[in-house]
């Protein structure tokens, strides 16, 4: 690559934070107009550098240049006035207020009228309205956030960023929560910055995104650079050898699953919303790992919900080994042996002040209170900290101590503490929400055994899942939702690509 054109330039940067070195002189050079992508394992370093990059954490040595002057980013702001921006792999935006307000968050325009300073709504929405059609995004900028799915929430960001003029955008993991569709459209988006010569900083987990996506690929172990390479020059298998620093031969466990008796029926559920799903049957056996598949807004995720008795249901009915159950609230799920690991973590998952602990019992806590409570009542903390060493180590959970408070855990590693907190409840039916969103491929692997490993048990597994990869090398057998109906069923080798694709779309044709 032309040498001239570098934008941002980042020289032996290094950073400590009590137990770890997160970064160990690392340097990277991004060139204006392309898409420079940074890859490794959870807990790899990745966030942290881009974040010395855009002025939230400060190097402990090492040098940053915006083209070719130096700079000392203090904060934010200073990373934002010498065009830099970031896209964070936590969502920023405030749900009480709008889409356009989230845009322009603390930058509203103000006008006059008889002195007084008024938010200029005209504006804004003008504003909002210019950029949205700038990129081909169709959300009315004066919709309630509280009401759009996490994806739309992404988008936002990126127009954010977008609006702030960057010469660099720093992308971090923002497919994790798009739909196929979405992240089309998140492409387009990027060619077009990267024509006017805006420059990405583009980290995920997936590497056929990367491939597609990125000119130059930077790959981190441990927090020290391997290597960047044109991406030409990469391929998937040396990729994950790079990163792992080991030869991995399988992305899924091999199983045999023998077909048991049912477990769990669901009769014609009915969601209480109308926009919502309706007439659903499905069942699962014992031993089953369940996929169901659609594309964003089948209402995959609100039906779970429902049968975790998180949101109300108009009709039908859920029958666990011939009893019929009434989850009305998610305790009486827990109760009745079920576990729901949501999508959205960082909102519904985790509780950033307490320890990975605290964090990790507190589901099992709530209904095996006699496991960790004493004669006299008292917390055993013996018992709490075996349970969680035990799941610290199965899911190779990157951290200095378990007594460390989980905010300081990586992304990736902060989701295997909320999936632990539910395999510690020992449910007999799992469900999970896109399981292994932002964690890495070493990692996906242990996750996908420890699912297996369940199975084994007699457990049923059902996991909501829009990679397809993974919903086709984990499911015995895959629904497909469209539009909050079923459309149909998949089994043994018709689980395939273009099948599932078919369904997805399809309940059009479906509907006779
Ligand atoms: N504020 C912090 N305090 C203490 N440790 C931190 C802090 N931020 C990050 N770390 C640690 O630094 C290491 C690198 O974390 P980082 O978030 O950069 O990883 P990552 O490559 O982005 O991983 P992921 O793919 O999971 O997002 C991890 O071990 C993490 O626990
Ligand atoms: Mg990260």
């Amino acid at each position: 690559m032309d040498q001239n054109n570098i934008v941002l330039e980042m020289r032996n940067i290094s950073k400590q934070f009590p137990g770890v070195k997160a970064l160990d002189k690392v340097s990277l050079a991004v060139h204006a107009g392309s898409v420079h992508a940074v890859m490794g394992e959870n807990g790899a370093g990745k966030s942290t550098l881009m974040k010395c990059a855009f002025g939230i954490y400060q190097p402990d040595e090492g040098e940053v240049f915006v083209g070719g002057t130096q700079v000392h980013l203090s904060d934010t702001r200073d990373a934002i006035d010498a065009g830099i921006s970031m896209i964070h792999q936590e969502l920023q935006v405030v749900r009480s207020r709008n889409v356009m307000e989230n845009v322009w968050l603390g930058r509203v325009p103000y006008k006059r009228v008889l002195g007084v300073k008024w938010v200029d709504r005209k504006k804004m929405y003008k504003d909002t309205i210019a950029l949205f059609q700038g990129l081909g995004i169709e959300i009315d900028p004066k919709a309630n956030l509280a009401r759009l799915s996490v994806s739309y929430c992404q988008l936002i960001e990126i127009v954010r960023a977008v609006s702030c003029d960057a010469k660099v955008i720093i992308m971090d993991e923002p497919t994790s929560s798009l739909s196929e569709n979405e992240a089309e459209l998140l492409f387009r988006i990027i060619r077009q910055l990267t024509s006017k010569g805006v420059a990405i900083i583009y980290i995920s987990h997936k590497i056929e995104e990367i491939l597609q996506i990125s000119d130059e690929v930077t790959i981190m172990r441990d927090g020290i650079k391997v290597g960047t390479w044109p991406a030409k020059e990469l391929d998937n298998r040396t990729i994950i050898n790079r990163m792992v620093g080991r030869e991995m031969t399988n992305r899924f466990p091999i199983r045999n699953y023998a077909s048991g008796e049912t477990h769990l029926e669901i009769r014609q559920l009915t969601s209480a919303d109308p926009k919502s799903f309706q007439d659903v049957s499905f069942s699962v056996r014992k031993g089953e790992i369940f996929g169901i598949g659609g594309l964003i807004g089948a209402q995959r995720t609100e039906l779970i919900e429902s049968i975790f008795g998180l949101r109300a249901v108009k009709s039908g009915e859920i029958i666990k080994d011939g009893i019929t159950l009434h989850n009305t609230c998610p305790r009486d799920a827990i109760r009745n042996g079920f576990a729901l690991l949501t999508e959205e973590r960082r909102e519904t998952g985790i509780i950033p002040m307490l320890s990975i602990v605290e964090n990790m019992v507190i589901a099992n806590q709530a209904i095996n209170r006699r496991r960790y409570t004493g004669k006299a009542g008292f917390l055993r903390s013996k018992m709490r900290k075996a349970d969680t060493a035990k799941f610290v180590d199965a899911l190779s959970i990157k951290t200095p101590a378990i007594s460390t408070q989980i905010k300081y855990l990586s992304g990736g590693n902060q989701q295997k503490v909320v999936l632990a907190r539910w395999l510690l409840t020992e449910p007999d039916i799992l469900i999970l929400d896109e399981p292994t969103r932002g964690i890495d491929i070493g990692a996906k692997y242990e996750i996908y055994s420890l699912l297996v490993e369940m199975a084994k048990q007699g457990k049923s597994v059902i996991i909501v899942c829009s990679e397809m990869p993974e919903l086709i090398g984990m499911s015995d057998r895959v629904m497909v939702m469209c539009e909050g109906r079923v459309s149909g069923f998949l089994e043994g080798d018709q689980i395939q690509d273009q099948a599932i694709m078919h369904l997805a779309s399809s309940y059009e044709n479906n509907k006779e």
